[in-house]
C-alpha cells in the first residue's frame, strides 16, 4: 500500500490516542514509521500495524478499519478535493470511484494497489457494489463509503451478506439510500 494510507492511519491514531501510542505501537513492531506518500510497502505492514493498534486500544479490529475508512474518507477528499467536484450526489459520486477516480490515482502513483468495483442499479433502487480485492479489505471499502455518505449528507445503509472473509469469490456491498 502507499505511504498517504500509512500517512492517514498515523494522523488518525495520534488525533485519538496521542503520539505516546502511536510510538509505542511502532515500537512494539520495530517499525521507524517513516512513509513517504507516493512510495510503497508491503500490506503486512499495514496488517500488522492494525492487528498492534487493536490490541493497544482493545478496539476489535473490524471495527477499527471501518472507522479507519471513514477517517481516510474525509482526508482523501480534503487532499484531492476535485474528485468530488464534478460528483453532485453521492450515488454518482460512488460510479465514479472505479472508472474516474481510481484510474485518476493511477495516474499520480506508480502501481497503486487498487481494488475493482462492478456496479448494479437493482431494481428497488439499491446500487450494488461488487468488490474485488486480493487484499481483502472490503471493511475499509464500508468505512469509505460511509465517510462518502457524511461528506454527502446522504443517509444510507450497507447489506454485506456475501463477504470474500466468508469463502465468497467478491463481496457484495448493497446500498440502500432511505432518504431517495
Ligand atoms: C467511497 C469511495 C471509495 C472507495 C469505496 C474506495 C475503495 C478503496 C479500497 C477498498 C482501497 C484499498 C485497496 C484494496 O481494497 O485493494 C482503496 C485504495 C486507495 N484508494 Fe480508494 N476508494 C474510494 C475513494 C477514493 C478517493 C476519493 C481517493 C482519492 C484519491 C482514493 C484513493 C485511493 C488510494 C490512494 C488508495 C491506495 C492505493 C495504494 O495504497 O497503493 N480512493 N480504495
Amino acid at each position: 500500500m502507499k505511504g498517504v494510507i500509512f500517512n492517514v492511519l498515523e494522523e488518525m491514531v495520534i488525533k485519538k490516542c496521542g503520539m505516546q501510542v502511536w510510538n509505542e505501537i511502532l515500537y512494539t513492531q520495530n517499525l521507524d514509521g517513516i512513509y513517504t506518500a507516493g512510495e510503497s510497502y508491503p500490506d503486512s505492514e499495514l496488517f500488522a500495524l492494525v492487528t498492534e493498534i487493536s490490541s493497544q486500544t482493545k478496539i476489535p479490529a473490524e471495527e477499527l478499519v471501518g472507522s479507519y475508512g471513514e477517517f481516510l474518507f474525509a482526508q482523501l477528499a480534503e487532499r484531492y478535493p476535485l474528485f468530488l467536484e464534478n460528483k453532485p450526489d453521492l450515488r454518482g459520486f460512488l460510479k465514479s470511484v472505479d472508472s474516474v477516480i481510481h484510474i485518476e490515482v493511477k495516474k499520480l502513483y506508480s502501481n497503486p494497489s487498487l481494488p475493482k468495483f462492478e456496479y448494479e442499479d437493482l431494481p428497488d433502487g439499491r446500487l450494488l457494489m461488487r468488490y474485488h480485492s486480493p487484499r481483502k479489505l472490503c471493511i475499509l471499502a464500508e468505512g469509505l463509503i460511509r465517510g462518502a455518505s457524511s461528506t454527502y449528507h446522504t443517509p444510507i445503509n450497507i447489506e454485506h451478506k456475501i463477504c470474500c472473509h466468508k469463502g465468497d469469490p467478491h463481496c457484495d456491498l448493497i446500498i440502500g439510500f432511505p432518504d431517495e
